[in-house]
């Protein structure tokens, strides 16, 4: 079994959307079991799969001991892709009920996680440092980091590198790669920015980058992925080519 955790310090950087497509593409197109676990309070990877966040529980009650892992997991109209939705008890659930006096709080998921039987497990996680996306890096072996094409968001992977590798000295966690949103390959500034990825993150840039392309927002309304909606567009060629890169790092 394999998880990932999709991370940004950084808003926007397409953390939900590339979560969703690499969990359907290899769900619809690798014969995979996946499960994906909307892991933000926003729950847009639960709206994004056209389900409402607020119709089934989340992780949180699970985190709480109240639920067992197993019951919160709900089919998506993809063969073969599971979710594990969020609400917003998601928000602030460490310092609630039996979690808020736990020292080890930041390994429950890890814990909760082990006897599950997926192919692949992809963690979709804030846009910040708190305790849901530490507890997600804690769960995961491997971590996927977004960022786009833009000063403050490469900047920010500075940061992220120094969270990742303190992480790194207590779990195993190994960078997949950085995957880049929002390409666009005549970008005047895309070698400077290439260069200040790999200073942060060596050899670990993606080659296949996600062009900038309406049909992901647009299937999103649809609540499905783009290879439904959309499956000639940009968006589905360029997500089936980052899912075949990022299976051959795995
Ligand atoms: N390649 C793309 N082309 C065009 N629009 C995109 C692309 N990828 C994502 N989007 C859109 O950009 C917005 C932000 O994407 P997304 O929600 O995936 O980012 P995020 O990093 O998860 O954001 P947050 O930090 O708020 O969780 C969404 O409306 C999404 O539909
Ligand atoms: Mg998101």
């Amino acid at each position: 079994m394999n998880t990932i955790a999709v991370s940004s310090f950084k808003g926007g950087t397409a953390k939900t959307s590339t979560a969703l497509h690499i969990g359907a593409a290899l769900a619809k197109f690798h014969k995979q079991k996946v499960l994906l676990i909307d892991f933000d309070a926003q729950a847009n990877l639960t709206a994004g799969l056209g389900l409402d966040p607020d119709a089934q529980d989340s992780m949180a009650p699970v985190l709480q001991g109240t639920k067992n892992v197993k019951d919160v997991i709900i089919p998506t109209s993809i063969p073969n892709l599971s979710l594990i939705p969020a609400d917003t008890w998601l928000e602030r659930v460490e310092v609630t009920g039996s979690l808020a006096g736990d020292r080890y709080s930041h390994e429950k998921l890890k814990e909760i996680l082990r006897p599950l039987k997926f192919d692949t497990i992809i963690i979709d996680t804030p846009p910040s440092l708190c305790w849901l996306t530490e507890s997600a890096l804690i769960a995961a072996k491997n971590s996927l980091v977004c960022a786009t094409p833009e000063f403050y968001s490469v900047k920010g992977l500075q940061r992220l590198s120094l969270f990742l590798e303190n992480i790194g000295q207590r779990h195993a966690l190994q960078v997949l790669g950085v995957a880049l949103s929002f390409w666009n390959p005549r970008g005047k500034s895309n070698g400077t920015f290439l260069d200040v990825i790999e200073s942060t993150f060596p050899k670990k840039a993606l080659d296949s980058k996600i062009r900038r392309d309406v049909s992901v927002s647009e299937s999103s309304v649809f609540g499905k992925p783009v290879f439904e909606t959309a499956p000639k567009s940009r968006a589905a060629q360029d997500y089936l080519a980052l899912t075949k890169e990022i299976l051959t790092r795995m």
